[in-house]
């Protein structure tokens, strides 16, 4: 049976909303014969497992997330092996997926709920945790709980805002608004909610695409007002450029034979809680070296780069230096001190696997791979 005509150009297409269920029922009848069954966080009602899925598939694609869900699973199977780990254990089995807040919120939402022995089971309480927005709870709560929830991701806010044709950005309040309403109306009846919200995640994914959408595959074509209008490519409008502000800092890459010095970052702010380079002026990177039992050879600067995050640009400026060990005249001197706990020496072959800041990271690789730290990674 073929449940949609293929689209004609120039259409005339009616501003009203379609016929109440008609929407989701042919978004659940796609999902069930072309979307995606085989996903390994399907098939299970966990609500520990679809909570990890969903706070991995935030930000990331399904076929990046899919080794990090397995290994993190492995590793914690529960919330009460995740409330136990250290954050640092987390951070490690994180390191890679970037978004590192995430995996904070997780470990954080885990401790809070750790004596209640389980999450919350509805999307409302759900929404109340570290980390878990409006449409991820609803999200966990559809395919965990079965509740009737409207979710609303990216991809969802570009098939709603295409097929209904709403011309302001995504973001804008008076469009948030008219976007969860819509979403929250057009929710099918019980039986085709698991099959309608994993509907508009794959037709996000796989037809509804921001750059050449299929049209001709999709279920709900006939009465997309974009199409008919040939506002695919315009629809959704992007979010004017704003010109972030510009912070500006430097990095010490210290290198001795034990590796690259790193420190751990304060648990709030930028990168929070992960390991980085030191944060210091060029003066200070004598110290740090000495605090550390070693001798600082030279610092010479890098080339700069810029990092963008959400809300500003950060130009990095990396100074790299080469240390040595302290020369103790007599064995029965002061001993070199250790690395002080916030900080230690992460060996070349290691940083690959490391909890850094994926700038940081790309940063020592490469020089790793100009020989600049001393070992080949
Ligand atoms: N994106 C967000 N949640 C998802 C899910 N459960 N399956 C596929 N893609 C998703």
């Amino acid at each position: 049976m073929r449940l949609w005509r293929q689209p004609q150009a120039h259409r005339c297409v009616t501003r009203l909303p379609p016929e109440p269920g008609a929407f989701a029922a042919r978004i659940a009848a796609w999902q069930r014969v072309h979307g995606r069954h085989d996903l390994p966080w399907q098939g299970s009602r966990d609500p520990y497992r679809r909570w990890i899925s969903e706070i991995m598939l935030q930000q990331t694609q399904v076929a990046a997330v899919i080794p990090y869900y397995l290994r993190f699973l492995e590793r914690f199977p529960d919330l009460q092996a995740l409330a136990r780990a250290e954050l640092d254990e987390v951070l490690q089995a994180w390191s890679g997926l970037g978004y590192y807040g995430r995996a904070r919120n997780l470990h954080a939402a885990a401790r809070e709920l750790a004596a209640h022995g389980r999450l919350p089971e509805s999307a409302a309480e759900l929404a109340a945790l570290p980390g878990i927005g409006r449409s991820t709870a609803a999200a966990i709560a559809v395919f965990a709980f079965g509740e009737r929830a409207a979710i609303l991701d990216g991809n969802v806010r570009r098939v709603l805002c295409r097929h209904r044709g709403i011309d302001g950005f995504p973001g804008l309040p008076e469009v948030e608004r008219q976007l969860w309403e819509i979403a929250a109306r057009e929710l099918p009846a019980d039986g085709d909610l698991e099959a309608y919200t994993q509907g508009l995640m794959d037709l996000g994914a796989a037809v509804c695409t921001r750059g050449r959408p299929r049209c001709n595959a999709c279920p709900v074509a006939d009465d997309c007002i974009a199409l008919a209008e040939g506002r695919t490519g315009s629809l959704p409008a992007p979010r004017p450029k704003r010109e972030l502000a510009l912070r500006e800092t430097t990095l010490l890459v210290l290198a001795g034979a034990e590796g690259v010095l790193v420190e751990r970052r304060a648990p709030a702010g930028v990168w929070g809680g992960l390991w980085s380079l030191p944060e210091a002026h060029a003066q200070a990177a004598a110290g740090i070296a000495a605090a550390c039992g070693l001798r600082l050879l030279g610092l010479s600067p890098l080339e700069p780069f810029v990092h963008r995050f959400t809300h500003f640009r950060l130009r990095i400026t990396p100074l790299l230096g080469r240390c040595a060990p302290v020369v103790r005249v007599a064995d029965s001197g002061p001993k070199a001190p250790d690395a002080p706990a916030a900080r230690r020496w992460l060996p070349v072959a290691q940083i690959g696997g490391a909890a850094l800041p994926s700038p940081v990271k790309s940063l020592l690789r490469r020089l790793a791979a100009d020989g600049a730290l001393g070992v080949d990674p």
